[in-house]
């Protein structure tokens, strides 16, 4: 234990808020505050933080603070000697069991087996309830998936909808407010093209909505006649200025169109599971009337320069070849507005309409200048306030096998609702050979939450920010860290309960008692799904969820092999069963913040 661990907690700098280590807290969150603490009282230095991670390995402890080498090094002195008077002057507290300095002066934390115990038992008695909600919430916009309604939806659209979705997910678990904002493309030339093609099949048959049901081929063959057939790509620009000038029978038609693909989209966001809905829509058509204001205000702003006719803002901090400066075009020389333009009108209606104090874009790592250039132009015009933090949340391209981006074999985009029922199918004929004598229905069931899990799993479980590669056969696999593995390790602890005869969810009874070292790591695995949730919210990877309740599955089986939960005597009974439902619960938890089903037998 530190010294003075009898002394009462004297808190008097001003440059700390340390809470009084409320239970259920962020433990992460108290040992940083401890530490740091403990540096600023002896360095006098105010702005040094503690740097408190998970340690890198077992025998570092259960966290280590990082940050004395960075104070050594502002105040030049030795920092393993620095890192032993810090450990001198950590204030008494009941969390940290004991201490050591390794190295040249990480600072080792190992916590207590009874502040575990006692953290694990009060949230028994409160109820079970994993996550509490932040104090002050924030308001936060979630742009994702924002499909191009000219087109089916593919694969390429499958990452930023299913990562997006997990991200509101989390983020409004913690009590925030969560507004969602699908920014459809529903606007641009293309939808001349597609009017066009419709109309006509309209006046020589009733052919048109029959077509639309497929809607990929339906573009195709509109493209086809714009490229090939005479006449059809004056006519598509006509529908386009007609469309424009607000004509209303054009007006009608393309709102059929949309209509139609609004509802492909939905029957892919209904089987993918995800949160999208109507009421999330903003589509670009949306911000048209904004757009010539936001010309205007550039303007004013003095922001607007015109380059060959068409009028842009160059900002120093973006330079092309041989540092010249690069253009943000945002009118044509035709007068129409860009893909930028739109979007600087999205932000200033997050900022200033609906008040954001968070907006995150879950786009394509490829449309990263884009949203630079547009986020550092909204800056500049005061579209958005200083604090508001604006955040391209980027990820890669989902790969195939032979490396290149994901294509069906005649090197076409793969429909995303081809590739879900493919999905659906693999995970049938697995759940078939496994349990061949499951009535089909409950057969059809699973796989059908296995097919659309393991898909999802599969991306969410990787570092978003790198291209993967997609292969069935590890995504579907029952070993590693995938879906079918997670539902069966969920499926698995449900058993258990309904084994031991007491499905009840964690009450106000057990006490926890740690008894050995399977069940610390237990408990203290499930004590820190709060700050596995709040690292998802602020850094916004999904992968960190998944790799956490994997650890905690093979902990829990660990846990399940070591201790013995019905032949223990009564106290440590209930214990055990009490922590093999909080396991439940956070597996449950987990999954669902992550848009997965779970099954209650497989
Ligand atoms: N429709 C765009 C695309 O398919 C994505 C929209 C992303 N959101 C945004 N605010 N630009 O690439």
């Amino acid at each position: 234990m530190p010294p003075n661990s009898e002394s009462v907690m004297v808190y008097n700098s001003p440059h700390f808020f340390v809470p009084r280590l409320p239970l259920m807290s962020n433990i992460r969150i108290s040992l940083d505050c401890l530490i740091s603490e403990a540096i600023s009282k002896v360095t006098g230095l105010h702005d040094c933080k503690a740097h408190v991670i998970y340690s890198t390995r077992p025998e570092f402890g259960d966290y280590q603070a990082n940050g004395v080498m960075a104070a050594a090094k502002q105040l030049k002195t030795n920092p393993r000697e620095l890192a032993l008077r810090v450990v001198a002057a950590i204030p008494a507290n009941d969390l940290i069991a004991d201490v050591q300095v390794a190295g040249p002066g990480f600072i080792n934390l190992y916590l207590s087996d009874g502040y575990l115990a006692k953290n694990a038992s009060r949230l028994v008695a409160t109820g079970g309830e994993l996550l509490s909600k932040v104090e002050t919430p924030l308001r936060v916009v979630v742009d994702y998936s924002g499909p191009n309604l000219a087109k089916e939806m593919h694969v390429g659209h499958l990452r930023g909808t299913i990562i997006g979705d997990c991200i509101a997910r989390v983020i409004g678990a913690q009590g925030h407010q969560v507004i969602r904002q699908n920014h459809v493309g529903d606007w641009g030339t293309q939808f001349g093209m597609l009017i066009a093609h419709m109309e006509s099949l309209r006046e020589n048959s009733s052919q048109a909505v029959v077509q639309l049901a497929d809607l990929e081929s339906f573009y195709r063959k509109a493209k086809t006649r714009f490229d090939l057939e005479p006449g059809f790509a004056d006519q598509a620009r006509g529908y386009v200025v007609r469309l424009q000038q607000g004509d209303a029978d054009c007006l009608r038609a393309w709102q059929q169109f949309i209509d139609e693909s609004l509802s492909h989209c939905e029957g892919i966001y209904e089987r993918l599971g995800v949160l999208l809905t109507r009421e999330d829509l903003k589509p670009e058509s949306f911000y048209n009337s904004e757009l010539e204001d936001i010309i205007k205000v550039l303007d004013d702003k003095g922001l607007l320069s015109v380059s060959e006719g068409a009028k842009c803002v160059f900002l120093q901090e973006f330079t092309g070849k041989e540092g010249a400066p690069l253009p943000t075009i945002v009118q044509k020389s035709d007068g129409g507005f860009l893909y930028a333009t739109t979007d600087l009108a999205a932000l200033r209606y997050r900022g200033q309409t609906l008040g954001a104090d968070r907006v995150l874009y879950v786009v394509d790592a490829r449309q990263s200048l884009h949203f630079q250039q547009v986020f550092a132009i909204a800056r500049k015009a005061e579209f958005v306030p200083p604090e508001c933090s604006v955040e391209h949340i980027a990820y890669g391209t989902m790969m195939g096998e032979d490396g290149k981006p994901f294509k069906t074999r005649s090197g076409d985009t793969v429909k995303l609702s081809e590739l879900l029922e493919e999905s659906v199918r693999l995970a049938h004929k697995l759940v078939s050979a496994k349990n061949p004598d499951l009535s089909e229905e409950a057969r059809k069931e699973i796989s059908d939450v296995i097919g659309i899990s393991a898909v999802k799993y599969a991306d969410l479980s990787k570092n978003r920010m790198s291209d993967y590669v997609f292969d069935w056969s590890t995504m579907l696999s029952f070993e590693g860290n995938t879906a079918p593995y997670m539902l069966y390790a969920y499926a698995r602890i449900r058993s258990i309960l309904r084994k031991q005869g007491d499905e009840k969810e964690p009450s106000g009874v057990a006490e926890i008692r740690i008894t050995g070292s399977e069940e610390r790591n237990l408990v203290l695995k499930i004590l820190q799904f709060p700050e596995v949730i709040n690292q998802v919210a602020a850094e916004c990877y999904p992968n960190y969820l998944c790799a956490y309740l994997y650890e905690l599955a093979g902990i829990f089986m660990r846990f399940y092999e070591a201790c013995p939960v019905l032949k223990a005597e009564a106290e440590i009974r209930a214990s055990r069963l009490t922590l093999v439902a909080l396991t439940s619960t956070a597996l449950k938890q987990g999954l669902a913040l992550l848009g997965l089903k779970t099954l209650e037998q497989m």
